[in-house]
């Protein structure tokens, strides 16, 4: 049984997600269902979505409904960067859960999330230009195959133990498996970092605002497609949505103003290639949010500083809280605090208001478990004006602020390197037919290259990898931490799940039906406030979003100690840190904590609530691959 001790190791990001159209794309999960569904509405991608390219203009002159004093048109320099493209389609939204209340920084706070062992990555997204028309999506997508039977899977896993009795997973410094072939010439790889940025906070903090307006500043989006956005919103009255129009793909969205899905879309610097996820800040769509931060490295934590806004968002039950502390738990390590709508009028770019909010928030941050003087940067901005976001604060509006912009900082951002050697380990969250089956997911171990031969666990398809793509582009290798979209032969789009991990064949990754687990319990639902044997929640686990049961308490830990209580447990309350046997109804992929912390770390969610993280401590042998 791990050590208590080594709840400091949470850290990195295990994953989930999929995604939607334009420069942004979009994905949900729906928690209760863990096959693919696209969104119809969202598929609308197709070479007709936004025009893109540089465009060379300023802003146009939008008069902004919250903003005291417009200033001139932000100017726009030719990109350095070669163009990010739209998308590929969507799955539908997961229906809403309810919300999810506080989840106690200080309860967080005991499991000194902190040390980062690795949220590392350097690598690439990817978006096939191949896309299905919508309804061919959405046809395919009703299809798409639900998890075979949890026997199958036992059964499944029986044989891999079979199989792969020799291998020895504990060792994962170098990749095994004799597939591989060598790494292709450095001049093929781009040798940018590159990152997944997620932006969270509080519903109306300004994300979507933000990211549109980091699309149309690093020229992603062109003049056109924002004078449309701009008409779209005054006939829907909501005429300040214009820049979240460009991450708000859908007319859900746009209508109401409220991300839903996380939007997605991509964007480079001289220095680094990001991939933005932007989440829903309303606490009804947590669970998308989660499936976002899942993917990130990086988060970009907005905050309002509009009068009444930040305080809103930062009390008990409100976002900016719930989503730093998910964040965390997902393997979000840095965190870049974004104070927004420094430009309004309850502000007016006042550096006390700045201060103030730095200073409530900190503790707050330490409290869950980031390391605010190494790993968290505060900065102003304005995501309408666009100011201090490509380029330095214009000292005209802001006198005061001699930090970095949203661009640089970003930029600053490193990341501990992730090994290319390692077992392959790519969790799939989207799936589709397109001249074979493509599948989409973040290699979080691992590299791939064309022509390598792999596993789809938990239902043991044999795959060969016939083109692996990286935003748009078609390339022949990536590392780890890149985001792709690889084209497998030997595999049905309908026999592959959201949740389900390409693997390296020599040593695929456990499928378990049950597992031990130390969890962290936040705060219990008011009328669930016992935490014993038969408790059911809903799993996040990397791309997994499966139901689970507590079958038993295995051993009670002391929170101020560390050590395990001599006690017998039979149940706990909010606040307890207790090691348990949990099983889930459907074969899962998970990996021990310890060996791969983004495949072993997860929440339990109830009714709306993150009720618990947890980490994976123990696998049973008799169900996956020899690993201990
Ligand atoms: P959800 O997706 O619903 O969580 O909201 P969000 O955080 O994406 O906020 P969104 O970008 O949709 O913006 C909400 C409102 O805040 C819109 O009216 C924006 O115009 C406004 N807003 C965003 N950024 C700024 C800013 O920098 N200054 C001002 N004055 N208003 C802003
Ligand atoms: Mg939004």
């Amino acid at each position: 049984m791990a050590e208590p001790d080594s709840w400091e190791d949470m850290e990195s990001a295990p994953q989930a997600a999929p995604l939607s159209a334009k420069p942004a794309s979009k994905f949900t999960f729906n928690p209760n269902a863990p096959s693919f569904s696209f969104n119809p509405s969202a598929a609308a991608f197709t070479p007709t979505t936004p025009s893109f390219g540089s465009s060379g203009g300023g802003l146009p002159g939008f008069a902004a409904q919250n903003v005291d004093a417009v200033p001139p048109p932000v100017a726009k320099e030719p990109s350095p960067v070669k163009a990010a493209v739209p998308e590929p389609p969507a799955p539908a939204p997961s229906p809403p859960e309810a919300v999810a209340e506080d989840a106690t920084a200080d309860k967080l706070a005991e499991l000194d999330l902190g040390a980062d062992k690795d949220a590392a990555d350097s690598g690439v997204v990817s978006e096939t230009e191949h896309v299905e028309s919508a309804s061919d999506i959405q046809g395919e997508s009703e299809k798409a195959g639900d998890l075979s039977s949890a026997e199958e899977h036992v059964a499944a896993d029986a044989d891999q133990s079979a199989d792969s009795a020799n291998s020895d997973r504990g060792d994962h410094s170098s990749e095994d498996s004799p597939e591989k072939q060598p790494p292709p010439p450095p001049e093929e790889i781009d040798t940018r970092p590159h990152m997944n940025v997620v932006f969270i906070g509080h519903v109306d903090a300004g994300k979507s605002t933000i990211g549109g307006q980091i699309l149309y500043l690093s020229d992603m989006v062109d003049e056109r497609t924002i004078q449309k956005y701009e008409r779209e919103a005054k006939e829907k009255n909501r005429e300040s949505w214009y820049m979240a129009y460009i991450m708000d793909t859908n007319e859900e969205e746009r209508a109401k103003g409220k991300t839903v899905e996380v939007g997605r879309a991509h964007f480079e610097t001289t220095k680094s290639r990001f991939t933005i996820l932007d989440a829903p800040g309303h606490k009804n769509y947590v669970p998308n949010m989660i499936s976002g931060a899942s993917q990130a490295d990086v988060g970009v934590l907005v905050i309002s500083a509009r009068k009444g806004e930040f305080e809103t968002g930062f009390e008990r039950g409100g976002q900016t809280r719930e989503h730093a502390q998910l964040a965390k738990t997902l393997g979000v390590s840095k965190l870049l605090v974004a104070v927004n709508k420094m430009d309004d009028a309850s502000v007016g770019w006042a550096k006390e208001r700045f201060d103030e909010i730095e200073k409530k928030m900190l503790p707050f941050l330490k409290g869950c478990g980031y390391n605010v003087k190494k790993d968290v940067h505060f900065l102003p901005i304005s995501g309408l004006l666009g100011l201090n976001m490509k380029d330095r604060m214009d000292k005209k509006f802001c006198s005061w602020w001699d930090g970095p912009s949203l661009f640089e900082a970003l930029d600053a951002v490193e990341l501990p390197p992730r090994d290319p050697n390692g077992p392959f380990r790519m969790p799939l969250i989207d799936k589709f037919k397109d001249m074979g089956t493509v599948v989409m997911g973040k290699i979080e171990s691992g590299s791939v290259r064309r022509g390598d031969s792999l596993i789809v666990m938990p239902n043991k398809a044999h795959v060969k990898v016939v083109t692996v793509y990286r935003d748009n582009d078609e390339v022949s290798y990536a590392k780890p931490g890149e985001n792709l979209r690889i084209r497998l032969s030997g595999v049905e789009e309908e026999d592959i799940s959201s949740g389900f991990v390409l693997s390296s064949v020599a040593r695929p990754i456990p499928v378990v039906l049950e597992f031990d687990a130390q969890l962290q319990i936040l705060e219990l639902l008011d009328h669930k406030a016992i935490f014993t044997a038969g408790y059911k929640a809903v799993l996040h686990i990397h791309s997994v979003v499966e139901e689970c049961e507590i079958i038993e308490l295995l051993q009670e830990i002391d929170p101020k100690t560390k050590k395990p209580k001599k006690k017998k447990v039979l149940f706990v309350k909010s606040g307890a840190v207790v090691v348990v046997k949990i099983q889930v109804f459907e074969a899962i992929c998970v990996e021990k904590f310890e060996d791969f912390p983004q495949l072993g770390r997860f929440t339990l969610r109830d009714e709306g609530k993150t009720v618990a993280i947890g980490k994976v401590v123990k696998l049973p042998t008799a169900t996956t691959v020899s690993h201990e």
